[in-house]
């Protein structure tokens, strides 16, 4: 309840995460006057530094407009910084304390952002839980991936959790639920009578659902090789995806109803097999400047001999009545040629030719970043005197049909969420034991058998070796991707 006072705690407030992106956020909801008016914040971590310092480090990841000097000012004045271990109970009753000074009325709410290492996640959790319950409120707790390496680390972890905190006080932010076109997939697929009859194997040859980035690991090798790719953005932010592609259609928009129908549509899929992977990790390219030049093994905080992937696509196959036979490729690569993220979903050919094979097949396509867009490719006869096919598009493009309104960020929307307590958009337990199912018995085969990446240069389109694996699951070019 949006009357009360609330205070966001953030935990590892000296870190990476926090400067770069979850003071800046908390700043524009705060600039945009979207929070409760009485919320304070407080950062925590080991580092003994003054909130002024904290300031300084995060002040060039926040962008103050001009006129918003004063607010910002504000900003500040609502934070606080406390240091303090993150294993010792007696240091986090000093942080309830300092919480408890801010929760003058009747009601005051809590909200944990854990923007802690995995190593630290068990006895954060058990030290909020031992010393730090709201006593007059709620308290919400929002945590961030590594959710375990596998099946069995992510389980541990889960149960850990489930015993200190109820399922509605768990916020597991997958940060692509947060995205415009992520969370439109919904109205697309279910406002619209005109995709609902052939979202379908009768109609879809085949679903791409696509991540490319075009920088490397940016001195982040150390956390990302213990990762990789697979984990670091298939197997939650691309799956997420493919949960929403391809799942029923669920009985109400309650977040429940519709993460039962998530889960469901991932019980259908086999775990992943060996065939229906590839995995490449990025080599220098000799005409690259700077951070381009440098292969992924060029990372100095990267074991020389790693095999760890940058770029995996993987095949998925979902044995239900709608999805047999049709082959969702998830693809995931870093130093590529392109920043880009988007679904493809591409219509089989038409049966029955009449245009002697001129006719490309239709694709939706769903442009989740940059330039938010969704598109439908389809033919048409060439305006003119001639009577000739050309592809072309039924185009939605957000910057200029919605001109006025911005696009917030993930992050913005996200965490707003947890204040109204809205859980739709975050990943419930179930659905990530499930997203472990599929990946881990290939993550395991993978490390075991040491399978090397095939090599693509840093800045190409990735391995060559994903055309024909395109190819084979019945995916056709009609483009640059
Ligand atoms: C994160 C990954 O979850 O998502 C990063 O850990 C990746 O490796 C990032 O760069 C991509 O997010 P976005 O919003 O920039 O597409």
């Amino acid at each position: 309840d949006f009357r009360f006072p609330h205070t966001f705690i953030l935990l590892g407030a000296s870190g990476d995460l926090a400067k770069k992106k979850i003071y800046p956020t908390i700043w524009y909801l705060y600039r945009d006057n979207l929070l409760p008016e009485n919320t304070k914040f407080v950062g925590y971590a080991r580092t003994k530094q003054t909130i002024s310092e904290v300031r300084e480090k995060s002040k060039k990841y926040m962008k103050v407009r001009a006129g918003e000097e004063r607010k910002f000012e504000q900003f500040w004045e609502a934070n606080e910084y406390l240091a303090g271990s993150y294993d010792k109970r007696i240091d986090y009753e000093m942080l309830n304390q300092q919480i408890s000074k801010f929760e003058k009325g009747p009601v005051a709410n809590r909200i944990f952002y854990l923007a802690v290492p995995p190593t630290v996640f068990e006895d954060v959790t058990v030290n909020i839980r031992n010393a730090c319950i709201a006593i007059k409120g709620y308290t919400r707790v929002i945590i961030e991936k590594p959710f375990g390496r596998d099946d069995v680390s992510s389980e541990k972890l889960s149960n850990h959790l489930i015993g200190l905190f109820k399922e509605e006080q768990i916020y597991r932010i997958d940060h692509y639920l947060g995205k415009e076109m992520v969370q439109n997939l919904l109205t697309t697929r279910f406002a619209n009578q005109i995709f609902n009859p052939s979202w379908n194997r009768e109609n879809i040859a085949s679903i791409l659902i696509s991540f490319k980035e075009p920088f490397g690991t940016e001195g982040r090798g150390g956390y990302f090789d213990d990762f990789g790719m697979i984990r670091d953005v298939m197997q939650n932010h691309l799956l997420q995806i493919l949960s929403l592609v391809a799942m029923e259609k669920p009985v109400t928009l309650n977040p429940n109803d519709i993460r039962d129908e998530k889960v469901k549509v991932l019980r259908h899929i086999q775990p992943i097999a060996m065939e229906d992977i590839l995995v490449g990790q990025y080599v220098g390219n000799p005409d690259g400047q700077g951070e381009d030049a440098l292969g992924y093994l060029d990372d100095p905080t990267v074991p020389k001999d790693s095999i760890t992937p940058t770029y995996a696509l993987a095949g998925l196959w979902i044995n239900n009545a709608r999805w047999q036979g049709v082959p969702f490729i998830l693809r995931s690569g870093k130093a590529l040629n392109e920043r880009k993220a988007e679904v493809r979903i591409q219509f089989k050919d038409v049966p029955g030719d009449i245009f002697d094979g001129k006719a490309k097949r239709n694709e939706l396509v769903i442009r989740v970043q940059p330039g938010e867009a969704l598109y439908l490719k389809m033919m048409g006869k060439s305006p003119g005197m001639k009577f000739d096919l050309v592809e072309t598009e039924l185009d939605l493009t957000y910057s200029t049909r919605y001109r006025e309104t911005d696009v917030p960020d993930a992050y913005e929307r996200l965490i707003l969420d947890v204040f109204t307590g809205t859980q739709m958009h975050f990943v419930r337990n179930d659905e990530l034991k499930e997203a472990w199912r599929i990946f881990t018995p290939i993550l395991k085969q993978l490390e075991e058998q040491r399978v090397k990446p095939v090599p693509y240069v840093h800045g190409s389109r990735g391995p060559p070796e994903a055309d024909a694996m395109l190819a084979k699951y019945n995916f056709k070019y009609s483009g640059s991707y």
